[in-house]
């Protein structure tokens, strides 16, 4: 499935500044680059303690809204329940498993490669890496904007053109056509823009006219996002990473880390069917760690070498597959929502019919407006009718029988009972990414307000807060601690489930406020002078700043309110 999608027409709200949110995610302890102390390594990540914590909320709030009470307790399609039960599967498969899936053969990338500076560029996202980050494209384009005196040609200037290439671009692209060789790339483009009977060129057809060696219309080629020399032909590469299992390190004992987790729900399949009493229409879902050796990865954690998935393979008949699917794509966006990510940045969009596999009847991605793809949206989830083919794929390949025995199906025989239909399955799949999940919360939270005392704070929602409240002593005497420790330990004894309670009792109340506004903290309590008289305490809200009075015994039944626990 597509990453990245088109703006939708929603009025967009001013984008939040990627950096800044980084910045916060490191000073506050979400997300660190892996080994760092070693300069990091690129595409893997590791989270802080905030991060770790608001991760794990958000996989706990999958695996309860998905498998301990599905879609909230609603029903599915005909007042149909649904059904659907854990299951945690190895990393590395036999090999055979990603032979019968498809991987071993298909899950590869075309690339370039450059034959002068060896960077490697994949080939569905060239265009887009060359206007988005090209140092040489980010300085020619330059030369295309009007000149001050306003004589320039809407298209080109020779002549600026020239001077480019003869300094900055023997700097940034000394191996683009227009720099090795000025005078005759630009005697053609002039011929080119000024002797065309038909349309002029735009301006990326005047870039391919810059990059290459053949001067006529039909040899345009691509260059080298770094170098700008002609790129290569693509060439698949291949995205899993390969292991050994056992003493040799030979092709006889390769194994592979798994692309994603749905593979190992297909081939348990059948025991979960004979080991359990769950009759179809029933889900199997699973979290866990994927790895693909992503050949860009970028954009902080929203393409990743080691990321965690959440997939369901929801198991049905076929003739009721169709509203399944329509049932879970539904049920995901409004999901989504429920945790915060509602608003003009999310979206649902169902795939054309020219984009769909040959055996699904519909898929549909819930995207959310990140900063780095705005106007733009990028794959959260992808939710995908996939026919009985994973069934199939490994039923070939590996003879086990994977049909189901219906018994609610079938022709009815005369002591009341059922025959019994036998088909193999169709599935309905939501597969979510939880690191995509949690960089879409993160920023979706970030919030910047210059009026208060914390300008930078996540307006987390309460279900996901890593910290759930925080309880401060307004000063270190008079015996407020020890109020605020007793009421802090209560708090921990009763939310330690779902998210911490945090105590501080140094530096000013409002810096002390300001440091769990940037944490995500949704409530303060503070325990003053006015407690030692009327056992009240003040509870502050993180988004609006109010404050109001309640009783110091009321503070754990109004937490529980607020966090619906
Ligand atoms: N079993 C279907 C499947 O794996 P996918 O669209 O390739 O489908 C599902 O992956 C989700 O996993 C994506 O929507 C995305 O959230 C997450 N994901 C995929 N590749 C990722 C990567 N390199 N880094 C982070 N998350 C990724």
């Amino acid at each position: 499935m597509s990453d990245h999608a088109p703006a939708s027409n929603a009025p967009a709200s001013p984008v939040k500044s990627m950096d800044a949110i980084m910045a916060l995610c490191k000073r506050r302890g979400f997300i660190y680059q892996a080994s760092e102390i070693y300069g990091g390594i690129n595409g893997f990540w590791d989270y802080g303690p905030l991060g770790a914590q608001l991760k794990k909320n958000l996989r706990d709030a999958w695996w309860q809204d998905m498998i301990m009470r599905p879609c909230w307790g609603k029903q599915g399609p005909g007042g149909r329940e649904v059904r659907c039960v854990p299951l945690e599967t190895c990393i590395v498969q036999h090999p055979r498993v990603w032979q019968a899936s498809g991987h071993l053969a298909g899950f590869a990338d075309l690339m370039r490669k450059c034959p002068k500076c060896g960077h490697f560029v994949r080939a569905d996202q060239l265009w887009d890496t060359i206007v988005q980050s090209s140092e040489w494209f980010a300085s020619l384009i330059q030369e295309f904007e009007p000149s001050p005196e306003g004589t320039q040609t809407p298209q080109m200037n020779a002549d600026r053109l020239l001077k480019w290439a003869r300094t900055k671009g023997k700097k940034l692209a000394p191996n683009l056509a227009l720099v090795r060789n000025p005078e005759v790339t630009l005697s053609w483009l002039v011929t080119r823009v000024n002797g065309q009977p038909t349309a002029p060129p735009d301006v990326i057809e005047i870039l391919r006219h810059l990059a290459t060696e053949q001067l006529n219309a039909t040899g345009l080629q691509d260059p080298c996002t770094r170098c700008g020399a002609v790129l290569g032909e693509p060439a698949p590469f291949k995205l899993m990473f390969e292991t050994w299992a056992g003493l040799t390190q030979t092709e006889d004992n390769k194994v592979y880390l798994r692309p994603e987790t749905a593979q190992g729900i297909f081939v348990q399949f059948k025991n979960v069917v004979d080991t359990n009493r769950i009759k179809i229409p029933f889900g199997i879902g699973n979290t866990g760690k994927s790895f693909r050796n992503e050949i860009t990865p970028r954009n902080f954690t929203f393409r990743s070498r080691e990321f965690e998935q959440a997939e369901l393979e929801f198991f049905c008949p076929p003739d009721e597959s169709l509203e399944w699917y329509k049932f879970w794509r539904d049920f995901r966006m409004e999901w989504w929502k429920s945790i915060g990510l509602a608003g003009e940045n999310l979206i649902l969009r169902e795939h054309e019919k020219d984009e769909l596999s040959f055996y699904s009847q519909g898929t549909s991605d819930v995207e959310y407006r990140f900063p780095f793809t705005a106007p733009g949206f990028g794959e959260l989830e992808g939710i995908a009718h996939r026919g009985n083919y994973d069934l199939t794929q490994h039923q070939k390949e590996s003879g086990a029988k994977m049909e189901y025995n219906d018994t609610e199906r079938g022709e009815l025989l005369p002591n009341g009972q059922r025959r019994g239909e036998r088909y193999l399955p169709h599935c309905i799949e939501p597969a979510a990414g939880l690191d995509r999940g949690v960089l879409a919360i993160l920023c979706e939270a970030y919030t910047k307000d210059e009026s208060r005392p914390s300008p930078e704070f996540m307006k987390f929602h309460p279900r996901l807060a890593p910290i759930k409240a925080a309880v401060f002593p307004l000063v270190a005497k008079d015996g407020m601690p020890e109020i605020a420790e007793k009421l802090h330990k209560e708090l921990t004894d009763r939310f330690w489930r779902v998210g911490a309670i945090e105590t501080d009792e140094k530096q000013t109340i409002g810096k002390r406020y300001a440091r769990m506004d940037e944490a995500g903290c949704p409530y303060c309590f503070t325990i003053d002078s006015d407690t030692l008289k009327d056992q009240t305490v003040t509870v502050r809200d993180r988004d609006t700043g109010s404050q109001e009075r309640i009783g110091i015994d009321n503070v754990s039944g109004f937490l529980a309110d607020k966090l619906q626990v």
